[in-house]
């Protein structure tokens, strides 16, 4: 298992404790991202997205490959998915915000798996039908950040298989016993469906070497919880004729109520993308914050924006740096106030999400445009 010391727990399935991400890279054998690597990024891009330039994305697996490959001519695509256990909050959205950066700027593909299957395996709770019901409800969230069907490829395990399947047959092969239960902490009571389950998440990153026949390499923008596939996918790819998939990690989206991660079985520590207006306001309003107990007190030692979702919010969505320069200041000298900061936060995201719904009510009725086994039929 996952657990580094005590103090933090990090699985694929469970995120618990104050996380130190240092440790945690160290644990995972990923490297942390250097001035050399964004360098890299910039010369190609020709900028530099703000998650990564603020250091949210802040490690990798090969990521230096990927450029050079790129700078080479050579044909890469992007892969990334989500289980769908439910409805999609604005922190799932942020590495798909920065997925949409990598497609626009380098005029790539982008496999979309959503595991219906694994949800229903892990979950005791939930239904077959249902988890497939959400993997097709956040299929919206995903088509409504603007990718076009020839740009967006979406595979629904348990409606699209067949493409994986061969794939994830081969990967399954490799991979033993011994190595999943000690890679997941998997024991003699998990059930065999979460077994097998890594395969299909390893498969995708091969698909398009499949599909395209000749090497095409993946980067996998996700939150570094996802580490164990990818591991074990590059330990495999060798052997199975494939090239080593490509990753860039990024923490975990602070939970409003200030733990390391928002959590489904609490509504009021995310915000969803079909909140209502009120929810929202209420949610950003009742928000844990680095301020002090009083006024009084902000005014005179100031806030601590490090510890505080509201700031980290800021952070995430506002593209503008000297605002939220601005913002990190004002708060550290006590001149703005946690009131007055949730306020200008509520402004953007508010914002964000009208936007955001139009075009997700757009998409509804064209998921199936999107899915990769009706356009390779
Ligand atoms: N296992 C992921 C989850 O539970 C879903 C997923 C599938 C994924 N393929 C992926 C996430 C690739 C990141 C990258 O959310």
């Amino acid at each position: 298992m996952y657990g580094v010391e005590e103090e933090f727990v990090v699985t694929p399935w469970e995120v618990r404790g104050r996380v130190d991400y240092d440790k945690l890279l160290k644990h995972f054998g990923a490297k942390p991202l250097t001035s050399g690597e964004v360098a890299l990024l910039e010369k190609y891009a020709g900028e530099v997205h703000p998650l990564i330039r603020r250091g949210f994305f802040y490690a990798h697996r090969d990521f230096d490959f990927i450029l050079k490959w790129h700078g080479e001519g050579r044909p890469w695509a992007l892969y990334t998915g989500r289980g769908p256990s439910g409805p999609v909050h604005i922190g799932h959205m942020v590495p798909w915000i920065l997925l949409k950066w990598f497609s626009d700027k380098f005029n790539l593909e982008v496999y979309f798996q959503m595991t219906d299957d694994e949800k229903f395996y892990d979950d005791p709770e939930m239904k077959l039908e249902e988890a497939t019901n959400w993997a097709y409800e956040n299929a919206l969230d995903v088509i409504a950040l603007g990718f076009t069907p020839d740009k967006l490829h979406l595979i629904i395990d348990t409606k699209d298989i067949e493409p994986l399947y061969p794939i994830a047959v081969r990967v399954a092969k490799k991979l033993t016993w011994s190595t999943v239960k000690a890679t997941f902490g998997f024991t003699d009571s998990t059930n065999i469906g979460l077994i097998f389950y890594p395969s299909l998440q390893i498969a995708v990153a091969f698909l398009p070497t499949e599909l395209r026949r000749e090497a095409t390499p993946v980067l996998i923008p996700c939150a570094i919880d996802q580490d164990p596939y990818f591991r074990l996918a590059r330990d495999i790819a060798d052997t199975l004729g494939y090239p080593k998939p490509t990753t860039l990690y990024s923490k975990f989206i602070m939970a409003l109520t200030g733990e390391s991660k928002m959590s489904a079985s609490n509504p009021d520590s995310a915000i969803y993308t079909l909140d209502d207006e009120k929810a929202v306001k209420r949610k950003i309003m009742n928000a844990y914050t680095g301020g002090r107990p009083t006024a009084e007190e902000q005014r005179k030692y100031g806030g601590n924006p490090d510890i505080c979702p509201v700031f980290h919010y800021h952070m995430l969505f506002d593209p503008d740096d000297s605002s939220v320069e601005k913002i990190r200041q004002d708060c550290r000298s006590g001149a703005l106030l946690c009131g007055e900061c949730k306020l200008k936060l509520h402004e953007k995201i508010a914002k964000f999400l009208k936007e955001h719904r139009d075009r997700r009510e757009k998409a509804r009725g064209k998921v199936d445009q999107y899915r990769l086994s009706q356009k390779i039929r």
